[in-house]
């Protein structure tokens, strides 16, 4: 099976985890295109969603999805997103989509965080996927220069602007051997509005499309 296929199934195997009646959290990226497309035959279950960008608005809007403002929402029953790695923690690295910071909000808020991906994203130690930092334009030389001094090398990604109006640094080759902390020390960088690294809240159930079929890892 190619990736795409594999990402597909993980995706449809999330419906069955999508609470009647609830407001539901959307991530972004490819996988949860295809989420979003299974999405539309249950649409009448549920309240709406929270959408995590333009590009995932976009797609929710065009099949006739309501779209909540999270201030106006009182709970979130899920959040269903990919990721770029994932180790056996099921802690991540996202940020590929440049969305990182709605991304990691709706995380926050949702009681629980569906991670939808395939098996290539699968990873011991992670940081072999680039890291993404959102940051605030004017801090972008300084944030870099604070980054080096962790490892790896940083750069700002090029042609991009955040929907929050913002830039992306990403790191390569950082061995992140402790997550928690990594988010931790580069959360508190100047200028840093979110990191990529998603530890501190992890994955609840890991939905994972392999040539062997779907595998499911639950963390609660
Ligand atoms: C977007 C993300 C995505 O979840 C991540 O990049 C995975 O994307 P895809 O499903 O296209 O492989 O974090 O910011």
């Amino acid at each position: 099976m190619n990736n795409y296929k594999l990402k597909e199934l993980a995706a449809k195997s999330a419906i069955k985890y999508v609470i009647p009646n609830s407001i539901i959290g959307i991530g972004t990226g490819t996988t949860v295109s295809f989420f979003i497309r299974f999405l539309k035959e249950i649409k009448h279950l549920i309240q709406g969603a929270v959408s995590s960008s333009l590009t995932s608005s976009k797609l929710l809007r065009k099949i006739g999805i309501k779209l909540f403002d999270l201030n106006d929402v009182s709970s979130l029953s899920i959040y269903v997103d990919g990721a770029d790695e994932i180790n056996p923690k099921m802690q991540m690295i996202k940020g590929g989509g440049n969305a990182l910071t709605k991304e990691k909000i709706i995380a926050a808020v949702a009681k629980k965080f569906i991670c939808i991906i395939d098996e290539n994203k699968q990873v011991k130690v992670l940081g072999k996927f680039p890291l993404s930092i959102e940051v605030i334009p004017m801090a972008c030389s300084y944030v870099i220069s604070e980054l080096n001094k962790l490892g790896g090398f940083s750069k700002k990604r090029k042609n991009v602007i955040t929907d929050n109006g913002n830039y992306i640094i990403e790191v390569h080759k950082l061995k992140i051997l402790n997550p928690i902390l990594m988010e931790e020390k580069i959360n508190s960088i100047a200028g840093v509005v979110t990191v990529g690294i998603f530890a501190k809240r992890p994955a609840d159930i890991v939905l994972i499309g392999s040539s062997d079929g779907l595998k499911t890892n639950i963390n609660y």
